[in-house]
């Protein structure tokens, strides 16, 4: 059963240094969150487990990872200039600001606001007595179109030559370098490029954790294919559930997960068709990622906005010069890791009545792989301990947790709170002092899931660790 409310989560990633407020001790900032310590460690292993397959794993796939600040032409080209927009509204009363159409939505649902144009949400908000969250009042001013591009400035003359934005999204960074690519790489089509990182977004109403924030990170996909070759919808099917496979492969149920076909109206500007898929969040059904048929859109409108020739020539062709279509999966890394987090959580109740809180966290992307739990505080119990410990981080590339704080029932509930999947407890019979019952140089590996101790020995501990 995974968490049944957003504040259960909330409360762990605080408690056990997942995630923290940002700018706590000022007061904080709002919707801005910081990884602590083990929320860096989990982030890290879900780009690492993306990587790997998307990249890594395939052939026909390369990584890149573009600066955040371009030349704001790219953004002219992009269309996101004109058309990155979100429909804002203010209350008349309390001056809050929302988004009109997600207020609307929340009354009418969502397929009858997709079809209402901007000045059509105002009236209709007013008629459905659509009031303020704040105040409580229904007094809307007429809707507007909010550009939700960061600006800021470049160099030390804050003038409008020194305008540059914040990308809102890493695929134009693939885009722009689309022909670097082709010369330097040998790529043939069809082929893809993959991007880890940071965009902004200053959307009106950020909120729930780490959803919706105006600073977040995604794993995006540009995979560009010639159209006279590749049938566009056959490759839109590969893709869909390829996405799928690797939610599913890192522990969401597909109880808990959903596609859903954006509608004409929905459709972003760059798209002709477009599936997300979303997860069961505790507030409701939520975008997780995409999927997009962004065409030659991007290519075509660089080549116009740059002058630059961008086309790909054909190898078996040389004389067959054409833009390639690309088709975009996109990832919300921050909202990845959210879900992994709200699927791993789990309140179970013991033999003994007492109820164990335990993240059930793929072992792939779990913080910690192993905990190191000497029994108790005896200094020849801890030197064998710590003898151990050094000798997996150097023969391995697991992760260990060395902890001698506390009972050890307690160290136990603690690894179960975040999540290691195993712990080593170093105990008198790793030391041979038990050697009268058989267990003479071993250790005892619990299972965090099952709960299973098992006696290995030492010169098997390794072997018996691998994840
Ligand atoms: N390049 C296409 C693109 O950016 P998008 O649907 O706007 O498409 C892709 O964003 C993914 O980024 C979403 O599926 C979502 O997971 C994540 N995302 C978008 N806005 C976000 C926000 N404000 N906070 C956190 N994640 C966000």
């Amino acid at each position: 059963m995974p968490a049944t409310s957003l504040d259960q989560i909330v409360s762990l990633c605080k408690r056990r240094g997942f995630i923290f407020p940002g700018s706590e001790i000022y007061g904080g900032l709002a919707n801005t969150w910081d990884y602590g310590p083990l929320g860096v460690e989990l982030k890290n292993n879900v780009k690492r487990e993306w990587w790997e397959t998307f990249v890594h794993k395939r052939p026909d796939m390369i990584g890149t990872d573009a600066a955040i600040l371009m030349n704001r032409r790219v953004w002219e080209a992009s269309g996101h200039v004109t058309s990155f927009t979100d429909p804002l509204i203010d209350c008349k009363k309390c001056k809050a600001r929302f988004r009109g159409d997600k207020l609307l939505e929340e009354k009418i649902g969502v397929e009858a606001v997709t079809v209402l144009t901007l000045d059509q949400i105002q009236p209709m908000m007013m008629a459905e007595n659509v009031v303020c969250p704040n105040c409580g009042k229904n007094d809307w001013t007429p809707t507007k179109q909010f550009n939700m591009m960061f600006k800021t400035h470049q160099g030390v003359v804050e003038d409008a030559a020194a305008l540059v934005y914040l990308r809102p999204e890493t695929a134009q960074g693939m885009f722009v370098n689309f022909k670097n690519v082709i010369d330097t790489m040998r790529m043939r089509l069809p082929f893809g490029m993959g991007q880890i990182g940071k965009a902004f977004r200053n959307e009106i109403t950020p909120g729930n954790f780490t959803f919706r924030t105006r600073e977040f990170e995604q794993m995006e996909i540009e995979y560009f294919f010639d159209p006279s070759v590749t049938d566009w919808e056959t490759l839109f099917e590969e893709w869909k559930a390829l996405e799928w496979e690797w939610f599913t492969s890192l522990g969401l149920s597909p109880k808990r997960l959903r596609f859903r076909e954006h509608t004409q109206e929905e459709l972003a500007f760059y798209s002709t068709r477009t599936i997300d898929i979303e997860y069961l969040f505790p507030w409701g059904w939520g975008e997780l990622s995409g999927l997009a048929n962004r065409t030659d859109y991007d290519l075509a409108q660089h080549e116009q906005f740059s002058g630059q020739d961008l086309k790909y020539t054909d190898p078996d062709d040389p004389t067959r010069k054409f833009l390639p279509h690309v088709l975009e999966p996109t990832f919300g890394c921050d909202r990845s890791v959210l879900t992994f987090l709200l699927e791993a959580y789990t309140e179970e109740i013991l033999e003994n009545g007492e109820t164990r809180t335990v993240m059930k966290f793929h072992p792939s992307i779990a913080p910690i792989d192993i905990a190191i739990l000497p029994l108790s505080k005896k200094e020849h119990l801890i030197a064998k301990a710590k003898e151990l410990y050094n000798k997996i981080v150097q023969e391995t590339d697991l992760v260990v947790d060395f902890d001698v704080t506390g009972s050890i029932g307690k160290r136990y509930r603690r690894q179960d709170e975040i999540g290691t999947p195993k712990a080593v407890t170093v105990d008198f019979g790793s030391l041979g002092e038990d050697s009268a019952q058989g267990e003479k140089d071993t250790v005892t590996i619990r299972d965090r899931d099952t709960l299973e101790q098992i006696r290995v020995p030492i010169g098997e501990l390794i072997a018996s660790l691998e994840r």
